[in-house]
């Protein structure tokens, strides 16, 4: 997959999912701007991406401030000369049903996982298109495609948001060269995850879910982004790639 000198932004990548993606990223010859909220996380994920030969830079950013975005674009702007890919990934999920959550908890959440996107497509775009395109890939979920009873509403209608605005955009801005997908990851392996394991329940109703019968790994993920912001995508514009074993399509 060709991402070789190819400038790329990603929110929450000081650990997580991100952080994979940014590793994957560099190890295929990318240079990669590590946006986070969490400076010793996002330092650390960069200096250890510098340290075996990749080309990272660090960023502290707040993805729900609109003074953070412009100040971010600007920098890899004066330090790059150029954006070709952003991947809008930084997400929450504040775990309470619907009935127990408030309508401050709703509105964070929707902040932060849907006007994230917002505010880095709005600031990524004109960059983009003054050099001749680039790649939008936003992290959604497999509950930005289904209503999923073990997950909080709020997080599935922040995700399904980003579904539709993904979408959007890539129908109006693929003129100016634009391409924008979203992926659509089931859980993920995770120490938060293998916790819940240890109840032999939680494990059987959770991997029952998936056809292919595993949690998915955030090489999974990485593999499904680096794809999407390579020159191989070309006319992949509009998709919401499930990165799910299956999970989303009965
Ligand atoms: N882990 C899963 O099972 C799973 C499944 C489907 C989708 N997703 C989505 O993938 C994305 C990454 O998830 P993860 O599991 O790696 O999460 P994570 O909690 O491990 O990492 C998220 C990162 O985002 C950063 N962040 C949070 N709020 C921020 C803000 N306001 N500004 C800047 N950075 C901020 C955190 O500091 C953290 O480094 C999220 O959008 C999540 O909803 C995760």
């Amino acid at each position: 997959m060709n991402v070789k000198d190819k400038v790329v932004m990603i929110t929450g990548a000081g650990g997580g999912l991100g952080s994979e993606m940014a590793r994957l990223l560099c190890r295929n010859g990318a240079k990669v701007f590590i946006l986070d909220l969490d400076a010793e996380k996002g330092q650390a994920t960069a200096d250890d991406i510098n340290k075996s030969g990749g080309s990272a830079y660090f960023l502290k950013v707040d993805v729900t401030s609109e003074a953070d975005w412009q100040a971010a674009v600007n920098k890899v702007i004066e330090t790059c000369g150029k954006l070709d890919v952003l991947v809008n990934n930084a997400g929450i999920n504040i775990r309470k049903p619907v009935e127990e959550m408030n309508i401050d908890e709703w509105c964070t959440m929707m902040k932060v996982n849907t006007g994230s996107v917002f505010l880095g497509c709005k600031y990524a775009i004109p960059v983009m298109r003054k050099n001749g395109g680039g790649v939008i890939i936003n992290t959604s979920s497999v509950c930005g495609l289904i209503g999923h009873k073990y997950t909080p509403e709020a997080y599935t209608a922040s995700k399904g948001a980003v579904t539709m605005l993904t979408k959007a955009i890539a129908s109006r801005y693929a003129k100016d060269g634009v391409r924008c997908n979203s992926i659509h990851p089931s859980t993920v392996d995770t120490p938060l995850v293998q916790a819940l394991f240890k109840d032999p329940e939680r494990k059987v109703e959770r991997l029952g879910e998936v056809p292919l019968g595993r949690l998915a790994t955030a090489d999974d993920v990485a593999n499904a982004v680096l794809y999407l912001a390579s020159d191989e995508a070309s006319f992949i514009n509009g998709v919401a790639l499930p990165v799910d074993g299956g999970v989303t399509c009965y």
